[in-house]
């Protein structure tokens, strides 16, 4: 405002006629005033050496606004590869993970009555199937195959019954025995055991579980003795 002000005083005094010797006068509250000229002049270039100073700066942060502006495009050009690099990498994981093996059983050994006691270990052969993604785990020979080299889980467990037998079975991994479990004879009906393994295997490696040797193993249709397996993961 003061700026203007001054600006239309000065306006006034240029259009003063030759000869006029008197500046107008100018109503201000109503008060009759006399400008000075030259002060109204110096505020007017104060002002504005103010104003280039301001606007040199303003320039100047909008020039670092726009190189930041630069920057983050960079940057975020960056990212968008970035994502796309994730991106596929999770199609990757996706992929392999649909690739991956399903293998999980579980069957019922699916005898009514006993088996055993025999003088040599039997292979028992769950044939009362509950699952069998894969089909890597074949019920008329009791033979679980790993399809691919891995890490597996494999669970049994056996009911006995007669009170002058024991009940035993055991975990076997390409023949060799890995767990067991036993009751001695003398207990009352219906005793159950359990154990189980984590074992890594080869493709091709055999899992089974047998009946040891003089012991005896029960089964109704309540599905009391079992047999159970799954890969956990597969290994390269
Ligand atoms: C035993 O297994 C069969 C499936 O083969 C099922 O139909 C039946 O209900 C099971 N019995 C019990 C008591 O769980």
């Amino acid at each position: 405002m003061k700026v203007s002000a001054a600006l239309l005083q000065l306006l006034c005094c240029l259009l003063l006629t030759e000869g006029q010797t008197e500046v107008p006068d100018f109503e201000s509250n109503g008060k009759s005033i006399q400008p000075n000229i030259w002060t109204e002049v110096r505020d007017i270039r104060d002002m504005v050496i103010e104003l280039k100073v301001k606007l040199d700066m303003a320039m100047k942060e909008n020039a670092k606004m726009a190189e930041q502006v630069q920057e983050l495009k960079k940057e975020n050009s960056g990212i968008t590869d970035q994502m796309k690099i994730i991106e596929n990498q999770l199609k990757g994981i996706k992929k392999e993970n649909e690739e991956q093996p399903k293998v999980a059983f579980s069957a019922d050994l699916g005898i009514r009555g006993d088996l055993g006691p025999q003088s040599t270990e039997i292979t028992l052969t769950f044939n009362n199937i509950f699952t069998n993604t894969g089909n890597s785990y074949n019920p008329a020979t009791g033979l679980f195959t790993a399809p691919v080299k891995g890490v597996y889980y494999f669970r049994f467990t056996a009911c006995g019954t007669q009170s002058a037998q024991s009940l035993g079975a055991s975990l076997h991994k390409n023949g060799q025995k890995i767990v067991s479990v036993g009751q001695w004879r003398n207990h009352n009906l219906h005793r159950y055991a359990s154990n189980g393994a984590v074992l890594q295997l080869e493709v091709g490696d055999v899992v089974c579980v047998k009946l040891l040797p003089h012991y005896t193993i029960y089964d109704s249709p309540d599905n009391l003795s079992t047999f159970s397996g799954f890969l956990i993961h597969p290994l390269k």
